[in-house]
């Protein structure tokens, strides 16, 4: 597999990165992912925005123009050979001579960015839907920031996985903020609900993808709070994310989520993701 590593194409086994990246040290840096359906990137200015703001806010100065990023994109995806695949893209602070908390001022960026083929999900595991647990939301409190510091999310993930689930579900002083890597909607008759951006949680692409199907089509989408009884009550709940578009949960913990198969909101949705990525 081809990757790029501050300015040079390589094969992926010859990148080298320093112990000294402040990326392995300390998570300090920020990523994105980034769909590819048929060599085309699903809203890859929506991604690049996404960067600018969390490279913002924790603050690194984005090293590339959103040209700059889009070239090195459509490279890798010629390159790869793959038709649907994802863009992982990493920006670190840089590596610096010593390690120390504070990071010295003049301090060059690491940019890492590989392709990878999509995550498979066979039909039947789509088709029938997944299960996941509810758990505490464990993370910082600023999880609008798509940053690489992900102990939490891989522990819980870790937890969902040992429970012979797809997702952990996560509630943040009684509410729901997200997946460990997705955003949740829920359906109740023929309304969508979505927890509203926050620091509590990522602004998803897919999301803001599935808010603007809803508004095209005249269904309701309220972006509000979500309880856990309004989670287990629901008629349908779906995640979604880059990787995964729209998955139906049809069981959280030892509750069925409605009819225990994906709902016929989540057929509507789904096929019109489809049609948006081709
Ligand atoms: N994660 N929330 C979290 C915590 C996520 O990690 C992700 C995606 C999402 C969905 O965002 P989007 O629709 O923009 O992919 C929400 C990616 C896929 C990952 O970390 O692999």
């Amino acid at each position: 597999m081809i990757a790029y590593l501050n300015g040079n194409f390589m094969a992926i086994e010859a990148c080298s990165i320093s112990p000294l990246d402040r990326g392995f040290l300390f998570g300090d840096s920020a990523y994105e992912v980034l769909p590819v359906y048929d060599k085309i990137i699903f809203r890859a200015h929506e991604h690049l925005k996404r960067l600018d703001y969390s490279l913002g806010c924790i603050e690194i100065k984005n090293p590339y123009t959103h040209q700059r990023w889009n070239e090195i994109f459509s490279q890798l995806i010629a390159r790869s050979g793959l038709s649907d695949l994802f863009i992982y893209l990493q920006v670190s602070r840089g590596s610096a001579p010593q390690r120390t908390h504070l990071p010295p001022d003049n301090i060059e960026p690491t940019v890492f960015v590989m392709s990878a083929p999509l995550p498979h999900l066979s039909e039947e595991t789509t088709q029938s839907g997944v299960s996941a647990i509810l758990v505490d939301d464990i993370r910082w409190h600023r999880c609008d920031i798509k940053s690489t510091n992900l102990l939490a999310n891989v522990l819980l993930s870790i937890q969902a996985d040992s429970h012979a689930t797809h997702e952990a579900i996560m509630m943040r002083d009684e509410k729901v903020t997200e997946g460990v890597a997705s955003n949740v909607f829920i359906v109740n008759n023929g309304s969508l609900s979505t927890p509203a951006v926050s620091h509590r949680l990522l602004s998803g692409i897919t999301r803001r993808a599935v808010i603007e199907i809803a508004q095209q089509r005249k269904i309701n989408c309220l972006e509000q709070d979500i309880t856990k009884e309004q989670l287990l009550c629901a008629d349908e709940v779906w995640l979604t994310s880059s990787t995964r578009n729209i998955l139906a949960v049809t069981r959280i913990d030892k509750h069925p989520i409605g009819s225990g198969v994906p709902g016929p909101m989540w057929q509507q949705f789904s096929d019109a993701m489809m049609q948006l990525s081709q």
